[in-house]
């Protein structure tokens, strides 16, 4: 299989971030079986967006049903823009690696916020904590190769690419990249979605799944396509630079419209620093409506048998209509309910955090979060051994 990587090392400065980064952009050759939406066309203006939101939120509806004519094989060569980080000064010994999967609106910094000197990311505290990780653009998005909307950039085969730079990881075979002992995916909501069909496609691939903001109820995803307010990427404009909207992103690639929408989709009012609302809204990345009408339809159920954890922010609207604890069933929250999806699991554990909306890593409270999964992870072994010592006397981070 063909591999080639463009890299680049750098050093990152700054009081907390010690760490050593390696960006690097990898081809990866795949495919998958796409769904085929031909009974709808692509929406390329902000009010066919509207029309497209309509259409998803239907009660009792199914836009993916309704548009789908068939399947049919999609791939190619694609690049996968990724960063790769360590502890500065880290030991030669074993290593576990942590795979960083963003969800929508955003790109792999979410992974690595640099907003007020870093102090929101979720990489400084992992490598804090001895692990090494691994983010990337997931296909379609940001620095990653785009495509098209509606037939190409869907679950499917983004989901192939997490599996295939795993198999590149875990085999040492990318430049820069130190081959790990361990590898525990972690995803943010829609890239916890792919975590979870990709333990179910691939088990093998992974020692231990971190889904964040993500939950095994759909309820809630109308209000999450109602409260975007769709607009086509392409023309939407910025804050701040009203003339530059993002040409490279064609038609059906779609933002939530404003600051307003934003802060609807992933903020918990009162619980996070307005500065960085705007960084976001500055910031955001688009989702495609491939993405959107193939959400719903991946696997329901996983046989992988490792450790899973659950985090949501207790205000999270996506995955639980604001309300992360409130449940009509027997469940002791919303995130619990997802211990259904992995009869096989050794460990399983859900928690809700709270103060916090969707989007946990921009939250003023978002290092105790990571402080919970990275406990979480540490109870199950799942440490680099060169560091085990050390965190055992460092879990106030
Ligand atoms: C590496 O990528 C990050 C964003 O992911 C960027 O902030 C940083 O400047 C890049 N470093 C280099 C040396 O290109
Ligand atoms: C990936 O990026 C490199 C460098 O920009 C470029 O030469 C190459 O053609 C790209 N490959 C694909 C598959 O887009
Ligand atoms: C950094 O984050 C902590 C909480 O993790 C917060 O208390 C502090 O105000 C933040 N500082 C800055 C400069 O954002
Ligand atoms: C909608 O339809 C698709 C395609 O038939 C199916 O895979 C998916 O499970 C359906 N979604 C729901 C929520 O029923
Ligand atoms: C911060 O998060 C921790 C862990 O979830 C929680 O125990 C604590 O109450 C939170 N603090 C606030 C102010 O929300």
């Amino acid at each position: 299989m063909h591999t080639s990587t463009i890299g680049l090392w750098a050093l990152a400065a700054g009081i907390v971030s010690a760490k050593s980064c390696f960006n690097a952009t990898v081809e990866v050759d795949i495919s998958a079986r796409n769904g085929v939406f031909d009974k709808i066309k692509t929406p390329e203006t902000n009010l066919d967006a509207t029309t497209f939101a309509l259409a998803s939120a239907k009660t009792g509806g199914n836009i993916t049903e309704e548009a789908l004519s068939g399947y049919a094989t999609v791939g190619g060569r694609y690049n996968i823009s990724t960063q790769y980080c360590m502890p500065k000064n880290s030991e030669s010994g074993s290593h576990t690696l942590q795979i960083l999967t963003h969800g929508m609106g955003f790109d792999k910094s979410y992974w690595d916020l640099p907003y007020h000197n870093f102090n929101y990311s979720y990489v400084d505290y992992v490598l804090s904590r001895g692990y090494h990780t691994f983010s990337y653009d997931r296909l379609g998005i940001g620095k990653s190769t785009h495509g098209d909307a509606k037939n190409e950039i869907q679950s499917f085969l983004e989901i192939e690419a997490l599996a295939e730079l795993t198999r590149k990881v875990r085999e040492g075979s990318l430049e820069g990249v130190k081959k790990p002992s361990k590898v525990v995916h972690v995803g943010h909501s829609f890239g916890s979605a792919q975590t979870v069909a990709m333990s179910a496609m691939y088990p093998d691939l992974s020692d231990a799944l971190v889904l964040t903001g993500f939950s095994a109820s759909i309820a809630s995803m109308p209000v999450f396509l109602a409260g975007a307010n769709f607009q086509q990427a392409n023309l939407n404009h910025p804050p701040g630079c009203p003339s530059t909207p993002r040409p490279s992103y064609s038609s059906g690639y779609l933002v939530n419209s404003d600051i307003g929408t934003n802060k609807f989709l992933f903020f918990c009012p009162g619980n996070f620093d307005e500065g960085i609302l705007s960084y976001a809204e500055q910031n955001k990345q688009p989702m495609t409506v491939g993405e959107l009408m193939t959400m719903t339809g991946l696997p329901t159920s996983s046989a992988f048998t490792g450790a899973v954890y659950v985090i949501d922010g207790e205000n999270d609207i996506a995955f639980c209509g604001g309300a992360c604890s409130y449940t009509t069933d027997s469940s002791a929250s919303i995130p619990a309910g997802v211990k259904a999806v992995f009869p096989k699991a050794s460990a399983f554990s859900a928690y809700v955090h709270p103060n916090t909306g969707h989007g946990i890593n921009l939250h003023y409270n978002s290092t105790a979060a990571y402080k919970q999964i990275n406990d979480f992870l540490g109870a199950q072994g799942l440490i680099s051994e060169s560091h085990e010592h050390e965190a055992r006397h460092h879990h106030d981070f």
